[in-house]
């Protein structure tokens, strides 16, 4: 069963920050209020808790791997919110030094329309049957 569907408007820019294992120091009200949790519930947990079950994993490995090169990684992306619905972006995330020095990562997100999630709708059933199939 498909949860309910969020649809972001044309402005909406969600942005959050992580370490370099992927744990959220940074989630801007944008991404609070589409993902449906507060600040304060977000730092602090690991990224995977807006993960939604009809994303390949194949997708996060392409994430990981290129930012983890120090590359820009974009890509589409499904995420659940709090209450079991999903959200789709359009994801651009990159490496950065933070103020301690340290390596992080940022991801800064706008709506993805309705071509786009019916084309990487698909690709992801897809990659997810395989992935499935192959274990
Ligand atoms: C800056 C940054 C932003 C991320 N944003 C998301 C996101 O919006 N949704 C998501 O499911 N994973 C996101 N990830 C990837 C997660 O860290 C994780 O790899 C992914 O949710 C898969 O979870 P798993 O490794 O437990 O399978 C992000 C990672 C980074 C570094």
């Amino acid at each position: 069963m498909q949860g309910k569907e969020t649809v972001l408007d044309d402005y909406s820019f969600l942005v959050s920050q992580t370490d370099k294992k992927g744990v959220i120091t940074f989630a801007n009200d944008d991404f609070c209020k589409i993902a449906e949790y507060t600040a304060e519930e977000l730092t602090g947990k690991p990224h995977n808790i807006i993960r939604h079950p009809d994303m390949p994993k194949i997708a996060f490995k392409g994430l990981w791997d290129t930012i983890e090169k120090d590359e820009i990684w974009t890509g589409y992306v499904k995420n659940q919110t709090k209450s079991k619905g999903f959200y789709w972006v359009y994801a651009t995330v990159y490496p950065l030094i933070d103020r301690n020095g340290d390596i992080a990562y940022m991801s800064c997100r706008r709506k993805a329309h309705r071509d786009e999630i019916e084309s990487y709708g698909l690709l992801y059933e897809k990659l997810l049957k395989d992935e499935r199939t192959n274990v």
